[in-house]
């Protein structure tokens, strides 16, 4: 529990320092169009979800809940996980795409 618990926090350094690099990716990304946005999105949740939601339990597969559920789920989890609000967004998007 206690190595899971410092390899949790070891990946949220590594996230900040990649959301850090990103800045410059972002400021590209006005030029993308909605649905390579989306995709965007889609990929960084999908890199964020199991370093943010396997810290305090199993990360659950976006298949577990509707979308609908989801955005209940995300309002509470990500005070829990004291997400900011892209990772939260990016999160989201994967997880109810992923079904
Ligand atoms: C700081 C610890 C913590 C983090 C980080 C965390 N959770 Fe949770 N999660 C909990 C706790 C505690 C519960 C159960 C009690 C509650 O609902 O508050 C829970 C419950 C859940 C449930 C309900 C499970 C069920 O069987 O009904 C889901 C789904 C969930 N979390 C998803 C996520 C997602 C997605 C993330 C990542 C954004 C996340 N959690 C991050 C602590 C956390």
């Amino acid at each position: 529990m206690k190595r899971k618990l410092i390899s949790g926090f070891a990946g949220a350094a590594v996230a900040l320092a990649l959301a850090a690099c990103a800045g410059g990716v972002a400021h590209a990304a006005n030029d993308a169009t909605p649905a390579q946005q989306k995709r965007q999105m889609f990929l960084r949740g999908a890199e964020l979800w199991p370093i943010y939601c396997n810290t305090c339990h199993n990360a659950r597969p976006g298949g577990e809940f509707s979308p609908t559920e989801w955005n209940m789920i995300l309002m509470h989890m990500r005070t829990q996980a004291n997400l900011p609000p892209q990772d939260a967004k990016a999160i989201l998007e994967y997880l109810k795409a992923s079904r």
